[in-house]
């Protein structure tokens, strides 16, 4: 009775400019499942930004490399002679045929293209290539392989394909002090020394901008996540680390003596670490797609790579000190098992967003515990250029 038939067949309207100031407008869904929004990301973000490409400990050896797809070009990094790692984009000068099609190996002392054997030397010299006396005008150095920048930072390889980009640290730092408060709290973690106990690479059907916005905040941990919240009771309130503010690291609950699936300590403290850094949990987002979670006894760490709109690929690695690993009877598990948990919850949380997220009528909503997220947003579109 007197309701109109307009609002009987509408129970909810979502124009924006009725929304209460509490809620916040996400991206528009078209930004995390449109196939050119994800070649826009690739261009304006992937390919203008660090990107961590996987393990140093990798390309350990003289001639080791590393190959990676970085916005869709592809490159490698090797370790020369020199002991320097050094990128390249994976292009001979010849014709074009890529150097290394593995994704992961050794070029032995030189590199050498499987075509017509033009060879170059670890630094990326072209040194000799058969006939060479038929061209005696070549120059040498005009045709060595294109350079990419590459760093070694807390044990992970990162490469930018940009050459104007600005240096790693200077992409990084701001993050981590904006996070941190103070950046000597992640180099009490010792993170370059760690090596990794154990990998999980999770595929999901989400978009790499939701896996990172889902690691921002903590308003979904009291739904999805009982084991999470058991052991770090403040995330029930929907504030994780993230949204928490500056330098705000969670507390393990009382009942616990870990950060592992059954509250025991699995493993001694990281040896840089102080008293008061024993029961924390931190969160940290590296953008673009790179996340590190901070416990006194191992640290997780996470890279989601970009595949499609629709496709990230999630390399999650928990990451332990060399004498912990070493120890007879070292075991992970339980340390894994709390956060692979978690993985899987948070994923296919993102994958049902996705799924919504395709209908022509999405208009999300940032809640105050989320309004985190429009840090990553105003990121985005200064990177982008993407309409607010
Ligand atoms: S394409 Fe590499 S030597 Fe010809
Ligand atoms: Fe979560």
């Amino acid at each position: 009775m007197g309701a109109s038939l307009d609002t009987l067949s509408s129970p909810s309207r979502h124009p924006a400019s009725q929304q209460p100031a509490s809620l916040l407008p996400t991206l528009p869904g078209s930004d995390y499942t449109s196939p050119e929004v994800f070649d826009r990301d690739q261009a304006a973000v992937f390919a203008r930004s660090w990107i961590c490409i996987g393990r140093a400990d990798q390309v350990v050896t003289r001639g080791a490399f590393l190959r990676a797809d970085v916005a869709g070009q592809d490159v490698f990094v090797v370790r020369g002679r020199d002991g320097r790692l050094r990128g390249f984009k994976n292009l001979c000068r010849h014709r074009g045929a890529v150097l290394c099609t593995d994704d992961g190996g050794t070029f032995g002392n030189a590199i050498r293209c499987t075509y017509h054997a033009w060879t170059y030397s670890l630094d990326g010299q072209l040194v000799t290539a058969p006939n060479m006396t038929d061209m005696p005008d070549l120059v040498k150095a005009d045709h060595g392989l294109l350079g990419v920048r590459a760093e070694e930072w807390l044990g992970y390889v990162w490469v930018t394909i940009d050459a104007a980009a600005a240096d790693l640290d200077q992409q990084m730092r701001p993050q981590l002090e904006a996070r941190l408060g103070d950046p000597g709290t992640l180099d009490r973690y010792g993170i370059s020394d760690l090596i990794v106990g154990h990998t999980i690479t999770y595929d999901v059907a989400s978009n790499w901008k939701s896996i990172a916005e889902n690691f921002m905040e903590c308003y979904h941990c009291a739904t999805i996540h009982p084991e999470l919240t058991a052991a770090l009771p403040q995330f029930a309130s929907g504030y994780g680390t993230v949204s928490g503010g500056v330098g705000a690291g969670a507390v393990l609950a009382d009942d616990r003596a870990a950060f592992t699936l059954s509250g025991r300590a699995a493993h001694r403290r990281l040896p840089g670490l102080l008293d008061s850094d024993d029961r924390l949990f931190y969160g940290i987002v590296l953008r673009p797609n790179a996340f590190i979670i901070l416990v006194s006894d191992h640290v997780l760490f996470f890279r989601a790579d970009p595949m499609a709109a629709g496709h990230t690929r999630v390399v999650v690695d928990w990451l332990f000190h060399l004498d912990e690993v070493r120890r007879p009877g070292f075991d992970p598990a339980d340390s894994v098992r709390i956060m692979d948990i978690t993985n899987r919850q948070d994923f296919a949380a993102c994958e049902r967003c996705h799924a919504g997220m395709r209908s022509p009528d999405y208009r999300g909503v940032l809640v105050p515990a989320e309004h985190v997220i429009c840090d990553f947003y105003d990121w985005y579109r200064q990177m982008t250029g993407a309409a607010a």
